[in-house]
């Protein structure tokens, strides 16, 4: 143990030293880029690296005189490995932003370095309330749990929906989306019967929805992260929940654009509440989404996609803004309160909790040109995280 703490401190003591030499870089901008591009969450690894390429492919690679460098490393989303990969960068590639963090563990598990070695830290996949707390260094360009969770609380009982069962993955964000969900829904009259959760890693859904099956309460809640959705999905409809009378409702993880047209039609008529979905109707999305595809074989983006493009948004802006001179903390201070449009529409990196301020839709899985799409219906403007007021 006493060997532990003392190898922790120097691991630290060396973050710290490279930092005051990180700054007085040539004529480089690094961006160590840390996704799970293998394993569980490969997905959200494709989707952002992708988008990330496409914000540079669109607005050069020179920014404030400097050369901007993206160093991917797949963290295979071990936690451990994100974390030693983030001290590498720090230290050896002397990078100037660390972005990326594809699950809440890595996140958390790196912003001890994002700390000690004064580095802007640019969460774009992870959405646990928590996250931005872990570290002053820390600016999120995805969502929160809490921020999503909220809207369905408050439509679900307005929409016939006063017995429901939630299902969610055992770790941080499944945690915020059942707790979040279900106190606005209680609020608003409803009733959670059952609150059933299950790991993150390997997940075996069966026994859960044949749980819900017996149970037969209106709706089931779901949060399950990027990339896990349509296994529900599918174990869902086998099972004849849908015919039983139980609607599938949730935040927009479980039905990712990234997998939904693979869904098939039994997904039609899905309702969820998200920030970003591919068919938004905007210029700046439909653009958006076009080029994403043509530099993908066709890809759709989803909303990891967006939290990379705007996370490289954030960093280009805080670059230009600082006039390429500065380090970390100079960096930082300039992503704090950017507002701009995003493809997902109006955003703002608020200054106080270096978190994300956005636009929460209501949307349904519909067709749209023969493609099964989340078709937003409402929306709830300028939501803050929730999490943070606690
Ligand atoms: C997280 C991961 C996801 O894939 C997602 O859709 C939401 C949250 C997370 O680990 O924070």
């Amino acid at each position: 143990m006493q060997k532990r703490l003392f190898l922790h401190a120097t691991a630290l003591a060396i973050v710290a030293l490279a930092a005051t030499n990180s700054v007085a870089q040539d004529n480089k901008f690094k961006i160590g880029l840390i996704l799970p591009m293998t394993g569980q969450q490969a997905s959200t690894g494709r989707q952002i690296e992708a988008a990330a390429r496409l914000y540079m492919a669109q607005n050069g690679d020179t920014v404030a005189g400097k050369k901007i460098e993206l160093i991917v490393k797949d963290d295979t989303s071990i936690p451990d490995v994100t974390k030693r990969m983030a001290q590498e960068l720090v230290v050896n590639d002397k990078v100037n932003v660390l972005a990326g963090f594809g699950i809440t563990p890595s996140a958390l598990a790196t912003a001890p370095i994002a700390t000690q070695s004064k580095t802007p830290m640019v969460v774009m996949a992870a959405a646990t309330s928590s996250i931005t707390q872990a570290s002053p260094y820390i600016v999120r360009t995805s969502f929160t749990l809490p921020q999503a969770a909220v809207a369905m609380g408050d439509w679900a009982p307005k929409n016939g929906i006063k017995k429901v069962v939630t299902l969610v993955s055992d770790y941080g964000p499944g945690i915020d989306a059942e707790k979040y969900f279900k106190e606005r829904f209680v609020f608003n009259g409803g009733q959670v019967t059952e609150s059933l959760r299950v790991p993150l890693r390997g997940p075996d859904f069966a026994p859960f929805l044949q749980k819900v099956r017996d149970a037969k309460p209106d709706a089931l809640f779901v949060f399950v992260p990027s990339g896990a959705g349509a296994a529900v999905m599918k174990q869902f409809l086998e099972r004849g929940m849908d015919k039983a009378g139980i609607k599938l409702i949730g935040t927009g993880d479980i039905t990712d654009d990234d997998q939904l047209n693979d869904m098939g039609e039994g997904a039609l008529g899905v309702v969820t509440s998200h920030h970003y979905a591919a068919a938004h109707p905007s210029a700046m999305n439909k653009k958006f989404v076009e080029a994403f595809g043509k530099a993908n074989r066709g890809m759709r983006p989803n909303f990891m996609a967006v939290g990379g493009y705007d996370g490289m948004r954030v960093i280009y802006e805080a670059l230009k803004i600082t006039k390429g001179a500065g380090g970390g903390d100079a960096l930082l201070a300039a992503m704090k309160g950017q507002i701009f449009e995003s493809p997902r529409g109006p955003m703002f990196i608020d200054a106080q909790t270096r978190d994300v301020v956005q636009n929460i839709y209501l949307r349904k899985v519909e067709k749209l040109n023969g493609q099964l799409h989340n078709v937003e219906f409402d929306v709830i403007k300028d939501v803050k995280d929730p999490g943070k007021n606690k």
